[in-house]
């Protein structure tokens, strides 16, 4: 079966970091298929490298590209914005996507689990945003997606550090917002709350229980009654992405089989 490449983002060239595995490389797969290039960056620099050889692969040599990116390492940031940007002629896309979650209530949780959630999820985004923008500038109209989370807007008594850490994404998005408007830039920035969804990110849990009982146990919790795919978060990363969003910023999808409705 021939599969037609789509055009709802041609043309843009996006750079997503978590592109291993997972969510990121779900988005960077979709972003790809509706005709976008992608730079996928990620810590596990042989994953990412896996991942745009496939989409290569499919779409023809020069659709991705891998780099190597720990996103709480501001020079790392720099570096590889850089490259990207050499390598696609330009960013106009930006999807904060890498992030970790580690277990422990308040009085369990280590403070250097609390410092490296913070650092990944939150600096991320920071250090991304911050050097991205003059790329993103040069590129308009520009698009920040920020992985968020259905815990950033509702607490649980077991993950102060990913509660609060995706929480602050959430505020940051909407102030960086706010910032790229001010300036009367087409930059606009939203993030993304999903709930638990199909990635690796569920195998601590899936350890402890096994797979089935682990998704049943988190399913009971989603008024849908199962967890989501990675589809569904590729799919809203699309939609922020292409120009169908331009009048959306400062804004958050929530895709949480209706958790959040309660
Ligand atoms: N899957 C879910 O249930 C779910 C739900 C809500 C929000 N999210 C969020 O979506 C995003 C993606 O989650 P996922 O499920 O794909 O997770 P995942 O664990 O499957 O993938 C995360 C990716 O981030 C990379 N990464 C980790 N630390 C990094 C660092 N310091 N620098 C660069 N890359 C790093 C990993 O190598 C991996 O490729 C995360 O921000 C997560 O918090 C996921």
């Amino acid at each position: 079966m021939t599969v037609t490449r789509g055009v709802r983002v041609a043309g843009k060239k996006a750079f997503i970091t978590g592109a291993a595995q997972g969510l990121g490389a779900a988005a960077a797969r979709r972003l790809a298929q509706e005709g976008a290039t992608v730079a996928l960056a990620d810590i596990n620099i042989d994953g990412a490298r896996r991942v745009a050889a496939e989409i290569d692969a499919v779409w023809g040599e020069g659709t991705a590209f891998a780099f190597p990116l720990d996103v709480t390492k501001e020079a790392q940031w720099t570096f590889a914005l850089e490259e990207a940007d050499a390598a696609m002629s330009g960013i106009s896309v930006l999807v904060n996507n890498a992030g970790i979650s580690r277990g422990g209530n308040i009085e369990q949780l280590s403070l250097d689990d609390w410092k490296l959630v913070m650092s990944v999820n939150v600096d991320s985004v920071f250090l991304g945003t911050k050097h991205a923008m003059k790329y993103l500038r040069a590129n308009e109209p520009g698009s920040i997606i920020n992985l968020s989370s259905i815990a950033g807007l509702i607490a649980a008594h077991n993950s102060p550090a990913y509660n609060a850490s995706k929480a602050a994404v959430w505020l940051l998005s909407k102030g960086i917002a706010l910032h790229c408007a001010k300036q009367g830039l087409d930059i606009r920035s939203n993030s993304i709350h999903p709930t638990f969804i199909d990635t690796p990110i569920l195998d601590s849990l899936r350890q402890i229980f096994g797979k089935d009982e682990a998704d049943a146990k988190l399913a009971r919790q989603i008024p849908l009654g199962h967890i989501g795919e990675p589809a569904d978060i590729a799919n809203a990363v699309l939609y922020l992405a292409s120009d169908e969003s331009k009048f959306m910023t400062g804004a958050e999808m929530k895709l949480d089989g209706g958790i959040s409705a309660m």
